[in-house]
């Protein structure tokens, strides 16, 4: 189906999904030699940047990670696999999903580190907000995500809403 087609309609998860590869390398780790969070937290956003933008082909721009939590540490020299997938979207914005495992590369024995969450949203040139194609979930993964991602935002916009009201009153 050509891009603007699939535009209009929606768009299939599989269309934008990405999968990222990294080595953790010296520079990403600290003192214990097990992978920097930061470090992390930038692999997943930009595996997550990726798939927003293959899927509205516009220019992205996170507006929230939500709680981001390492299940285990990820040491120097493992394989740090990345996997993202726009869950949902709503109207300017779209739910990225992203899964993170660690490989230990000599055993090829692999496990779950941790799982984040992001919403990014669609801008045109100008930086005005711009509506973003529906997803269309075709596995039954794919819809128990599309239907739980409803259910985050509830959650992620009530707390903005709270956060706003906080900085509104007290200025911190
Ligand atoms: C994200 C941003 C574009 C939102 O702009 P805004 O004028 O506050 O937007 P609105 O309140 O109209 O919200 C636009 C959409 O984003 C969603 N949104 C905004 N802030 C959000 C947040 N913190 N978490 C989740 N969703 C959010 C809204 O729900 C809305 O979604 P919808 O259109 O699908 O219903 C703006 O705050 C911004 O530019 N932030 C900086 C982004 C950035 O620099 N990111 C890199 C960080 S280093």
């Amino acid at each position: 189906m050509p891009e603007n087609t699939a535009k209009a309609k929606g768009k299939p998860v599989r269309l934008s999904q990405v999968e990222m590869t990294e080595l953790v390398l010296p520079p990403d780790t600290n003192n214990l030699g097990t992978a920097f969070g930061g470090k992390v937290a930038q692999w997943i956003d930009m595996c997550a940047g990726i798939a927003a933008v293959r899927h509205c082909r516009t220019t992205v721009v996170t507006a929230s990670m939500d709680d981001l939590h390492f299940l285990t540490p990820i040491h120097q020299g493992e394989i740090v696999t990345l996997q993202a997938s726009v869950n949902r979207a709503f109207r300017t914005s779209m739910e990225i999903g992203v899964r993170i495992d660690a490989e230990n590369p000599l055993t090829g024995e692999r496990r779950h580190c941790t799982s984040a969450h992001l919403t990014f949203v669609a801008l045109d040139a100008k930086g005005d907000k711009l509506p973003v194609p529906p997803v269309i979930p075709e596995t039954k993964a794919e819809k128990r995500r599309y239907e739980e991602a409803a259910l985050r935002r509830q959650e992620r916009l009530g707390r903005r809403k709270r956060e706003q009201a906080h900085f509104a009153k007290y200025g911190e």
